[in-house]
């Protein structure tokens, strides 16, 4: 059973998540869309993910799931966000996946976000640290990485490609 984890971030969280998803779908290969874009129809499950900015997936995953779509509908898929307002998580899974392909996911989640603007640089760790402060003023804690979920998500890709 072959699986594939394709994701696209700007600063390392959907890669992390995807990597941590890999260790818990023994054998599955993990690609960046950013640097690779593999070919679906070679394997027997999928799950694609990236990050959320302005409240839109990161181009290159919305493109893979745009036109790679009957291939995805033909196999059991997955697909997770990640963001930091996690309410509005649903509504963000909605906007950016195409609807069937929605329909068909096994599991579409988020598995939380990160802002850590340290780690950043130039207009990136400007925003990063505007996004932190306002979420700190409504008393909001600071986003992370949502590992029940990543584990969530991995059960139910399991289960979906017959592996349960
Ligand atoms: C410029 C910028 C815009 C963002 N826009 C949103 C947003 O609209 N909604 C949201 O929930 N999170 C937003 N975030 C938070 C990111 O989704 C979060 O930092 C995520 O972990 C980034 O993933 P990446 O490291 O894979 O790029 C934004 C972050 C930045 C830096």
């Amino acid at each position: 059973m072959k699986i594939l984890i394709a994701a696209a971030g700007k600063t390392g969280t959907a890669m992390t998540c995807a990597e941590r998803l890999a260790v818990l779908l023994e054998g599955a290969q993990v690609a960046d869309l950013t640097l690779s874009w593999p070919d679906p129809e070679e394997y027997d499950a999928v799950i694609v993910g990236g990050s959320i900015r302005m409240g839109q997936l990161h181009r290159k995953a919305r493109s893979y799931l745009v036109q790679h779509r009957d291939a995805l509908l033909a196999r059991p898929l997955g697909c997770f966000i990640c963001c930091a307002l996690t309410e509005e998580a649903e509504g963000y899974l909605k906007k950016n996946i195409p609807a069937p392909l929605l329909e068909h996911a096994a599991a579409a989640v988020c598995l939380g976000g990160r802002l850590a603007p340290r780690a950043r640089s130039g207009m990136d760790k400007f925003l990063a640290a505007s996004f932190a402060r306002s979420l700190e003023k409504g008393g909001r804690p600071a986003p992370t990485i949502d590992d029940e979920a990543i584990r969530q998500l991995a059960r139910q890709m399991r289960l979906a490609a017959g592996r349960g």
